[in-house]
């Protein structure tokens, strides 16, 4: 099958796969992924086969709904891979971006090590921070049952994957204990640029979310505004 067909037929199959999806992982994600690594990877010697492919696909089992397993997705891309008679070379170089997108929490250093794996864990990185980001952690949240804020419950730099795996706090926490320190975190130079203004847009959300929480006297502040 030429470069083009594979990546129509994958495009199509997750389209139909993840259409409607309610936790912020839906088809919109993946194509976002998908135009934001074509973006990043024209500043980058990257293989555009092996990045769309990526892409398409680095969400396709993820661990967040196959009971933690780490492994699925690498399998379900296989599978779909095998089934269009692609070579084992590519499908080598898909499975290892898809192993190394994630984050694993704070404390735990996911270094891409080839370029493609860098284009695809920055775009799909920039789709988790900025207004983008906020909404798709809010509606996170509310597909897990979490709170959207809770001042009693302060955020955790988790050390370990299982630790950032079994953690259940409110969405605010999750801006702590990921969202902001994405930017630092970017590893093309395109991606760092991109993600500078989604980072202080998350923050003027965080300082405008305090202001309002703190708000007391409700009706002093509907009659002076
Ligand atoms: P990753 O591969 O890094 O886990 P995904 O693209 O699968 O990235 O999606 C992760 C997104 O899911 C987060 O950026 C956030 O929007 C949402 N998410 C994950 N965990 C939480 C959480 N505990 N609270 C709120 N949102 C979350
Ligand atoms: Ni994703």
């Amino acid at each position: 099958m030429n470069p083009e067909e594979l990546v129509a037929r994958t495009a199509a199959y997750i389209k139909e796969k993840f259409t409607g999806e309610g936790s912020g992982h839906d088809w919109w994600h993946i194509y976002r992924v998908w135009q934001n690594a074509l973006y990043l990877a024209r500043h980058e010697p990257a293989d555009l086969l092996l990045v769309q492919l990526g892409a398409l696909l680095h969400d396709v089992a993820d661990w967040k709904f196959h009971d933690g397993d780490e492994k699925a997705g690498e399998v379900a891309a296989r599978n779909w891979l095998e089934s269009l008679h692609t070579s084992d070379e590519i499908i080598a170089g898909v499975c290892q971006i898809i192993n190394e997108v994630t984050f694993k929490g704070a404390g735990v250093a996911t270094h891409a090590t080839s370029i493609e794996a860098k284009v695809v864990q920055d775009a799909d990185r920039l789709d988790a921070i900025g207004a983008i980001g906020i909404a798709r952690a809010f509606a996170y949240g509310g597909f897990k049952n979490r709170e959207m804020y809770n001042p009693e419950e302060p955020p955790v730099q988790h050390e370990n994957f299982a630790a950032y795996q079994k953690n259940t706090s409110h969405t605010i926490n999750h801006f702590y204990e990921k969202l902001l320190l994405l930017r630092d975190r970017m590893q093309t130079p395109t991606g760092r640029k991109l993600a500078e203004e989604r980072h202080g847009y998350m923050q003027n959300f965080l300082d405008q979310f305090y202001r309002e929480w703190q708000i007391a006297d409700y009706d002093g502040y509907f009659t002076k505004n």
